[in-house]
């Protein structure tokens, strides 16, 4: 299994080289935000409650999203492994997923940081609010509370990563495919 965590602020393009790799090496895409986003569509409980924090830029509770991620790594252990997006958003989530996969005798073989200035993802987001209309990307207010949650609460988590010799910074601030280069080559890496 090839277990990769994408990591990087809001506006990183994390959701689009996701959707690179899962075309080149076959992997389940495991979105928090998207997971998230399917509960509002649906107007679940879960769905009203995670809509009043995400659009304050703040993080859903740890439990929560941690229960959605297992759910969906207990379905997909047959896979060639997981590309997590958006997660582990906290240490206690970081914690969790290990264990949750060690259970499984597997383990992330790398987290990515897709490197970009804030005002280049400030300018992404809203870009893309345009188009999909995610209540979270209209203002600058709101995306900059995101960022704010990043630093404060999210960034750190690449320590964990770091300790254990599995953490890279990409440059993310290219084209889509040059980005994607930059990526495989530190996954063809791992393979030698
Ligand atoms: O990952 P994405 O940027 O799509 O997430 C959108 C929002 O969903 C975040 O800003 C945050 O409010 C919420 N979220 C969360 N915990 C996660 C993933 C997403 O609270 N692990
Ligand atoms: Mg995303």
């Amino acid at each position: 299994m090839l277990n990769i965590i994408l990591f990087g602020p809001p506006g990183a393009g994390k959701g689009t080289q996701a959707e690179k790799l899962i075309d080149k090496y076959g992997l389940i895409h495991l979105s928090t935000g998207d997971l998230l986003r399917t509960e509002i569509a649906k107007e679940t409980a879960l769905g009203i409650e995670a809509k009043k924090l995400i659009d304050k830029g703040e993080l859903v509770p740890d439990e929560v999203v941690i229960e959605m991620i297992r759910h969906e790594v207990e379905k997909h252990l047959d896979s060639n492994g997981f590309i997590f997006d958006g997660f582990p958003r906290t240490t206690v989530q970081a914690k969790k997923l290990d264990e949750m996969l060690a259970n499984e005798g597997i383990d992330v073989d790398i987290m990515i940081s897709l490197v970009v200035e804030d005002e280049i993802v400030i300018k992404r987001i809203l870009k893309r609010g345009q188009l999909s209309g995610r209540s979270d990307d209209q203002s600058v207010g709101t995306i900059k509370n995101r960022l704010d949650t990043y630093n404060r609460q999210t960034a750190i988590v690449e320590e964990r990563y770091k300790g254990r010799n599995k953490h890279r910074y990409v440059h993310g601030m290219g084209t889509i495919d040059e980005t994607f280069d930059y990526i495989v080559k530190e996954i063809n890496k791992l393979k030698k």
